[in-house]
């Protein structure tokens, strides 16, 4: 067998731990598919007392960045960090000593792809991402290699398993969502900072590399328009479920005459459709490409082993040299590509769900309707239920579903509908895909 590839990880907590697992767990099963050894030569982490996944021996756990950059015998190193600033500057210190990366870190490529992947090729070395998107799905895998014979039409997919997975505690258990949250960070799903996750944030930079592949294009974060979870209201869910709709956080991306549209938002899912059956951690990505026409993947997004597959595959890929190959003929994240011409949210066309809670007294019905007729804005169906107190002065949830209309006709009548005195909070509302 040929000489050992030399790893090192730079960071042992979730992803790293389960890579750290598979290194030392399972050697022989990694060297066959490798075609030689992967020796794990240092392991750098903040504090030396925490317990790991695995047992790691004194000698190859450090705090130390230093001793991995200087070390000759350490060939390919593994970012698992997380945040930006200071895993950016450790990727371009570990690329300019010579050593291939592999990184989960969605983060730092959606707001530094151009200058790390800039760096890898000044200094003729590659960068390996599979576990930044969706966790344990080979998508960058199937987009780069697969897939590569496609013009890629669209991209939808849940890629954010915190997300999925608090939405299914609150539809399927009714567990609040302070719960759900606390519960995906006991099991390693959440990012350091929870925000990211469910602000959308963490899925717009899976989407920005997602699109960057796909359609060869810089795409800045900026032109993503996003909206995450954290306000939910049961009460949507509910509505949503008496509809014949779940609700997720759906990151899209598709070209449309030559725009690329994009967005990040909860959507209205039929129940029947299958990423609306996608729960939990589970991630999917539905790709249509001009060629294969519809695929589907699916699989765990989130979570310590199947992140860790994603990183494993990477490492062994540049063992045997393809990400090499690839890294260097796609030249991601060059500047070289075609501009980035993004569709105006306002002009994309879609259906919505929209809830108000209004007064219940005569007239208000048409006042609504009014509003939407004047923006083009067709009623699909109306739920208002009846409450049990006829009381004066009874507020009532009226839900409409509407036909499909420009985004930003929708948008300037909720503006109008906000500012009724029969209409008592802020409009909710959703796009709806049937
Ligand atoms: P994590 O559990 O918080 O682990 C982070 C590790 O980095 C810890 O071992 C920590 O050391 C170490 N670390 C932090 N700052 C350091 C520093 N300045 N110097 C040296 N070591 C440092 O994070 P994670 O969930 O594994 O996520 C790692 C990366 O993978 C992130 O980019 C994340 O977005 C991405 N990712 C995560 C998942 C997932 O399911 N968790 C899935 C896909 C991608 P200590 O252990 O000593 O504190
Ligand atoms: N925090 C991320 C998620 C980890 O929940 O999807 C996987 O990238």
């Amino acid at each position: 067998m040929s000489e050992p590839l030399g790893v090192a990880l730079i960071g042992c907590g979730t992803v790293g731990g389960g890579v750290a697992k598979l290194l030392l767990e399972h050697p022989e099963r990694l060297a066959a598919r490798a075609g030689r050894p992967l020796a794990l030569r240092r392991v750098v982490v903040r504090d030396l007392t925490k317990p790991r996944a695995t047992r790691l021996s004194r000698e190859i756990l450090t705090t130390d960045l230093e001793q991995v950059i200087a070390d000759p015998s350490v060939q390919v190193v593994a970012e698992l960090v997380g945040g930006v600033e200071w895993a950016r500057q450790a990727v371009l210190r570990l690329l300019a000593a010579g050593k291939d990366v592999v990184t989960a870190n969605k983060a730092l490529l959606a707001t530094h792809g151009s200058e790390v992947f800039d760096a890898a090729r000044k200094h003729g070395r590659a960068i390996a991402f599979e576990a930044s998107v969706a966790g344990g799905i080979p998508i960058i895998a199937a987009l780069t290699q697969s897939l590569a014979g496609n013009q890629i039409l669209s991209l939808q997919g849940i890629l954010n398993g915190t997300s999925n997975f608090i939405l299914t505690a609150m539809t399927e258990q009714g567990q609040s969502y302070g719960e759900a949250l606390k519960e995906a960070q006991a099991r390693g799903y959440a990012e350091a900072d929870p925000t990211l996750d469910v602000d959308g944030t963490d899925a717009a930079h899976k989407l920005a590399i997602l699109a960057q592949i796909a359609f060869g294009m810089a795409v800045p974060l900026s032109a993503i328009s996003r909206r995450g979870i954290e306000n939910i209201d049961v009460i949507d869910i509910h509505f949503a479920n008496e509809l014949g709709y779940v609700i997720k956080l759906l990151a899209e991306t598709w070209l449309h005459e030559g725009q690329v549209a994009m967005h990040v938002s909860p959507v209205l899912l039929r129940k029947h459709t299958p990423l609306a059956q996608v729960r939990g951690a589970y991630n999917a990505v539905a790709v249509i490409g001009d060629a294969v026409e519809d695929v589907l993947f699916y699989g765990k997004g989130a979570g310590m082993m199947p992140t860790a597959s994603a990183v494993v595959a990477d490492l062994i890929d540049l063992a045997i040299g393809r990400t090499q190959r690839t890294f260097q003929t796609l030249r991601l994240w060059s500047d070289n590509g075609p501009p980035l011409r993004v569709q105006p949210p306002a002009s994309v066309k879609t259906r919505f769900y929209l809830r108000l809670v209004v007064d219940d007294r005569p007239g208000v019905l048409s006042e609504v309707a009014g509003i939407l007729a004047q923006h083009h804005i067709s009623i699909a169906s109306v739920i208002q239920h009846e409450v049990p107190d006829d009381a004066e002065g009874q507020r009532v949830h009226l839900v409409i579903m509407t036909h499909s209309a420009l985004t930003g006709n929708f948008r300037a009548a909720c503006d109008r509908l906000d500012q009724l005195t029969s209409v008592a909070s802020p409009s909710v509302h959703f796009p709806v895909e049937d």
